[in-house]
C-alpha cells in the first residue's frame, strides 16, 4: 500500500465509545488475536456478556473502537482507578495494521482520561510481542520489571 493510501485512510480513521453493537466485532477480533490470549486453554478473557457489563458499568473506564467508512478496525479497553489507569487490551484488524489507528486509539485513551485527572498509565505486554513493545516504546512508554504471568480457571 502507498503512503498516499495510507494517509488517506488515516484521514478517515474516527476513535468513539464502544456500542453494544460493538460486541461481536470486539469479541471476535480478541478470539483471533493470539497476543492477546492469556493460554491457548484460556485464550481472550473477554466473551460477550462480560463486555456487555463492561460497557454498562464501565464509569470513567475508557471502552474504544476505531471505524473507518462505519466499519470497526480496532478497539481498546482501558481500566480507570481514580488517578491510575490500566491498557488491558488493544487491537487493531490484521489488515488495517501500521497505517496509525492504534496510536490514535492511544493518543485519545490518554487524552480523555488526562482531562479526568489521570496522571498514571501502565501496561503488561508479552514479552515475545515486539511489535507491541516497539509501540508502547513509540508513545514513551518505559520498561518496568520483567513478570510471569500466571492464571487459573476453568
Ligand atoms: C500493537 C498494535 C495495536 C499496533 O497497532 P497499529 O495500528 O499497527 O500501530 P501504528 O500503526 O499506530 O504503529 C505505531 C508504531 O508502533 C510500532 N509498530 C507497529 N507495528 C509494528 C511492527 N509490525 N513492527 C515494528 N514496529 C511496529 C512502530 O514504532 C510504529 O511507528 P511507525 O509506523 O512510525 O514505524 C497492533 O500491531 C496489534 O493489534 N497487534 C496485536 C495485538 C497486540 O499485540 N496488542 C498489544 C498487547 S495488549
Amino acid at each position: 500500500m502507498t503512503n498516499k493510501l495510507k494517509k488517506a485512510i488515516v484521514n478517515k480513521i474516527i476513535i468513539r465509545d464502544m456500542e453494544n453493537a460493538d460486541i461481536n466485532f470486539v469479541v471476535n477480533l480478541g478470539n483471533k488475536t493470539k497476543e492477546l490470549w492469556v493460554s491457548n486453554e484460556l485464550r481472550f478473557l473477554i466473551d460477550r456478556n462480560t463486555l456487555k457489563r463492561w460497557i454498562k458499568y464501565k464509569e470513567d473506564d475508557e471502552l474504544l473502537v476505531a471505524e473507518i467508512a462505519n466499519k470497526p478496525v480496532g478497539f481498546s479497553l482501558t481500566r480507570v482507578d481514580y488517578k491510575t489507569a490500566e491498557i488491558v487490551f488493544i487491537a487493531v484488524d490484521k489488515k488495517f495494521r501500521k497505517m496509525g489507528i492504534g496510536t490514535r486509539l492511544l493518543q485519545e485513551t490518554i487524552r480523555r482520561l488526562r482531562k479526568k485527572g489521570v496522571i498514571k498509565f501502565y501496561l503488561y505486554v508479552q514479552s515475545y510481542n515486539k511489535r507491541a513493545i516497539n509501540f508502547y516504546r513509540k508513545m514513551k512508554f518505559k520498561k518496568g520489571p520483567l513478570c510471569y504471568f500466571m492464571y487459573k480457571g476453568w
